[in-house]
C-alpha cells in the first residue's frame, strides 16, 4: 500500500484485537520493520530484539544515542529466560507480582543479544507489558521486542497513536493503534540483579510498591539507568514546576508580562492564561501530562506552568518527568 502521506495505522480494538491485525505486525516485525504499539505506559517503537539491522533502525529514527540501551518486551517469564543470562529470585518474585505491569528489570543478558539492543552492556532490560495488545502482538511475533518510547529522542513519550505520526511520521512502518495510554508515564527500572530491588528510573510502580522506604536512600539514586543522564521529555515550550495552588497566579502574572503561557493544574487559570488542562491527581496528571505537553506545543505557546503533585506513589515518577521537562 502506498504511504504518501504517512505511515500505515491500524486501528485495533484492544480488548478484540482481529487476528489480521496481530499478523500484519508480527510479521512486519519479524521481517524486520518497526511497529509501533501501545503499552499500558506508553507506546513503544518496536523492532526484533535479536536483529542488530533492525534495532538500528530505531536507534536511526528516534535520533537516539548508541549507549542507550532498548528495553525487551516479552509475553511470559519464559521468554524474559531467553534473553537473560540467569532469572534471579528477586527477578522471579517481582516478575510473579508486577507481570503483566508497568516495571522493567534489568538482569545479565544472554550473551547471544546484540549490542545495539543492550547498548554494549552486560546487563538488559525486561519487561512484559500490561497491554492487550501489546501482549497479543508479542505472542502472534513469537520474538522478543526491543522498544523505546516512539518519539525522538529527547522528547515527551507519546501516550495516542497520533502522537506517534506526529513524531516519527514514515520512519515507523506500522502503526498499530489501541487509544491512548491508561498509565501515561513510562515503567518503572529496577536493577533486579541482587537481594534487594534497585530504583533506576521511577515509574508507575513506586518505591511503596516494592516494599522500600520513600526516603530510603538507594543506590540506584546516583546509579541511574543510562537513558537518565539524556535531555528528556522536553516540548518545545518551557516548563515551569510550581507548587499546588501557585499555579494560577504564577501563570497570571507571566501573562501581564505579555508571555504566551498556559497552565496544567488543579484549577483553571485566568483568561488570557491559556489552560491546557485541569487534573484531579497524580494519576490522571500521569496519564494526561505528555498529551498536555504536546497541546500546549500545538497551541503555540511559550510556556506552560504545571502545579507539582506530592512526590508519593506515582507522584514521583510523575515529578521526576516534570523535573526533567523544566530544564530541558
Ligand atoms: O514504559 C516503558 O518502559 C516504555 C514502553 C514502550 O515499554 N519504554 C521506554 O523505553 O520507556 P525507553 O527506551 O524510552 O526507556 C528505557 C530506559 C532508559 O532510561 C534506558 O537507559 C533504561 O531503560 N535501560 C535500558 N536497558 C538498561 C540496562 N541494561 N541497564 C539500565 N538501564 C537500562
Ligand atoms: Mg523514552
Amino acid at each position: 500500500m502506498p504511504r504518501v502521506n504517512g505511515p500505515r495505522v491500524l486501528r485495533v480494538d484492544v480488548l478484540r484485537p482481529t487476528p489480521g491485525a496481530l499478523d500484519e505486525g508480527a510479521a512486519a516485525l519479524r521481517s524486520g520493520q518497526l511497529v509501533a504499539f501501545p503499552t499500558e505506559t506508553v507506546y513503544g517503537l518496536g523492532a526484533n530484539a535479536c536483529s542488530a539491522p533492525a534495532v538500528e533502525r530505531i536507534f536511526a529514527v528516534k535520533q537516539r544515542p548508541a549507549d542507550n540501551p532498548l528495553i525487551v518486551h516479552v509475553h511470559s517469564l519464559e521468554a524474559a529466560a531467553e534473553v537473560t543470562a540467569r532469572i534471579t529470585p528477586l527477578a522471579r518474585e517481582l516478575a510473579g507480582r508486577w507481570w503483566p505491569g508497568p516495571l522493567t528489570l534489568v538482569l545479565e543478558a544472554d550473551p547471544g543479544l546484540p549490542d545495539v539492543t543492550t547498548g554494549g552492556l552486560s546487563t538488559v532490560a525486561v519487561r512484559m507489558p500490561g497491554h492487550p495488545l501489546a501482549l497479543a502482538l508479542l505472542r502472534a511475533a513469537e520474538l522478543p521486542v526491543a522498544a523505546p518510547s516512539a518519539n525522538r529522542s529527547g522528547r515527551p513519550s507519546p501516550t495516542t497513536a497520533q502522537h506517534v505520526v506526529a513524531e516519527l511520521g514514515t520512519g515507523v512502518d506500522l502503526i498499530l493503534d489501541g487509544g491512548p495510554c491508561s498509565v501515561g508515564v513510562e515503567s518503572t527500572v529496577v536493577d533486579a540483579r541482587g537481594e534487594r530491588p534497585i530504583v533506576l528510573r521511577e515509574g508507575a510502580v513506586s518505591r511503596e510498591h516494592l516494599g522500600l522506604g520513600t526516603d530510603d536512600a538507594q543506590e540506584g539514586d546516583v546509579r541511574a539507568s543510562p537513558g537518565t543522564r539524556y535531555r528528556h521529555y522536553a516540548p518545545a515550550c518551557a516548563v515551569e514546576l510550581v507548587a499546588a495552588g501557585d499555579g494560577v497566579a504564577r501563570a497570571s502574572r507571566l501573562a501581564q508580562q505579555g508571555r504566551r503561557v498556559g497552565l496544567i493544574g488543579f484549577t483553571a487559570a485566568h483568561p488570557p492564561t491559556r489552560t491546557v488542562a485541569v487534573v484531579r491527581d497524580a494519576a490522571d496528571l500521569a496519564q494526561r501530562l505528555y498529551g498536555a505537553l504536546r497541546d500546549a506545543e500545538a497551541a503555540g505557546l511559550e510556556m506552560v506552568v504545571v502545579e507539582a503533585v506530592e512526590e508519593v506513589g506515582i507522584g514521583r515518577a510523575v515529578m521526576d518527568r516534570l523535573r526533567r521537562a523544566a530544564a530541558g
